[in-house]
């Protein structure tokens, strides 16, 4: 395997993050094309947690190179903090490496975050509070701050001037302290000296290491449909969550990739605003189900995720988004003990079938799911390593995820630890 897109078939948290880590044990460069600390990824070793928002999920497994791409926003605060918590914790965070075209998250743009929430009012789309829309702004609006900004001190003190100046107005016209540009300069340059050893042109690196014929693994944040094009806006993120954002993201050419895998759990949950047709009561019956068996709280914002039925049509739109080859099945442990088990297959959107998403944010805010109804299974299955192990009603489950999606489900995961899982057609 070369060359390897690992992104979200959903709305995020479908355990990417221990995707990664898995495949990374056999993968010599994990790349992060896209996002920033908006990301929550928990990867369980051994029983022991780690919970990464900024540093690719692949810097846990050993060997690996793991690189942060010209694609992500780099809050310096939160890489300084990050690396020094899991340094502490025994990991080698030596052969980190860092593009120096990736933008940087000023704090005048987690502050711009909370500026744009709040003149939502109802209309909040539920971010991360991280930055993360601001900063991606300001990059298309050609005012962002690069980290190779951080050796040019004069130009980097006049560019935050220029950007902070129309930002401080607004703040104070919804109660947020201005900030002072000298303070804001002078705060990330002081970061100048320790990032400059992590550099590199990274397009360069992960093309000569795939001309060595080495395997690279590119780590996608969030998910499909909550990519800035393609997912349910605005109720999304601000990047490129999907295959196009690994290309652009870190400068390799689309034929280079050879498989893409799309990750997704055996049900369904979102964080934050927007439309999700299978959504259940999280207060009784199988919403609250999910809710509990899964620990579904975010790992960012520790806010509760909104939990509901697998929706095919959901995952079938990111296998034609991503050109997905593969899917890895997450935490179909946490569907245990259920009578039967839903799975939506169309919508019903004002008397009009749909069998895929449809394009009109109008016509998929109405979209009530149409669901077949499987039979569910009673047996524990965390310790499951093999396909042929699981009961037959999970088989089942597995194999109608597959024909609807039309995409072979190459990766079962049976719980959060890294041995958890099922390899099935994944070499
Ligand atoms: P990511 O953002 O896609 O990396 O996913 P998160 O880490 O935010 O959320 C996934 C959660 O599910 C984490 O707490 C994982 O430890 C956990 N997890 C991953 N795979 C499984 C699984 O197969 N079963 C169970 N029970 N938990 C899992
Ligand atoms: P991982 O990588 C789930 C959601 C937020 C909000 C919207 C925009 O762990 O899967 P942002 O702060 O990005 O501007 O917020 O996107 N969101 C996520 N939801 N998992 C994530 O990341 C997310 N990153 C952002 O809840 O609705
Ligand atoms: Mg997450």
């Amino acid at each position: 395997m070369p060359a390897v897109i690992v992104l979200g078939a959903q709305w995020g948290d479908e355990g990417k993050g221990k995707a990664t880590d898995q495949l990374g044990q056999h993968t010599d460069l994990v790349v992060k094309f896209n996002g920033g600390n908006n990301a929550g990824h928990t990867v369980v070793i051994d029983g022991e947690k780690y919970a990464l928002h900024l540093l690719p999920a692949g810097i846990l497994a050993e060997g690996v190179t793991p690189i942060i791409g010209n694609g992500v926003v780099v809050d310096l605060d939160v890489l300084f903090e990050e690396l020094a918590e899991i340094t502490e914790r025994g990991v080698d965070c030596s052969r980190l490496r860092i593009s120096s075209n990736a933008h940087i998250i000023p704090p005048y743009n987690r502050l711009m975050d909370q500026a744009n929430e709040r003149a939502r009012g109802n209309n909040l789309i539920g971010t991360t509070g991280r930055g993360i829309g601001p900063t991606y702004a300001d990059k298309m609006n050609r005012i962002g701050l690069r980290i190779q900004d951080l050796f040019h001190p004069e130009e980097l003190r006049a560019k935050v001037e220029a950007a902070l100046a129309p930002k401080n107005t607004i703040f104070e016209a919804v109660d947020i302290p201005a900030l002072d540009p000298a303070e804001v300069s002078d705060h990330l340059l002081s970061f100048a000296d320790r990032i400059k050893p992590m550099l590199c042109d990274v397009s360069l690196v992960v093309n000569d290491a795939l001309d060595r014929g080495d395997t690279v693994l590119f780590e996608g944040g969030q998910a499909t449909m909550l990519d800035i094009d393609h997912g349910t806006y605005p109720f999304v993120t601000s990047s490129n969550c999907t295959a196009g954002g690994a290309i652009t993201g870190s400068g390799v050419g689309p034929c280079n990739i050879e498989r893409v895998l799309g990750v997704a759990k055996a049900y369904l949950t979102r964080v934050g605003s927007g439309p999700f047709p299978t959504e259940l009561d999280p207060n009784e019956g199988v919403g609250k189900f999910l809710l509990e068996t899964g620990h579904e709280y975010g790992v960012t914002t520790g806010r509760k995720r909104r939990c509901g039925w697998y929706d095919a049509v959901v995952v079938k739109y990111a296998a034609q988004i991503n050109g997905l080859t593969d899917l890895a099945i997450t935490k179909l442990d946490v569907l245990t003990g259920l009578d039967t088990i839903k799975v939506c297959t169309a919508y019903d959107c004002d008397g009009v079938e749909y069998d895929t998403v449809p394009e009109h944010r109008a016509v998929f805010d109405h979209a009530k799911p149409k669901y077949i109804e499987v039979p569910g299974w009673q047996e524990d299955i965390t310790d499951c390593r093999s396909f042929d192990e699981l009961p037959q009603a999970a088989q089942d489950y597995i194999k109608l995820i597959e024909d609807l999606s039309g995409v072979k489900v190459s990766i079962v995961a049976v719980g959060p630890d890294r041995e958890q899982t099922i390899n099935r057609f994944w070499k």
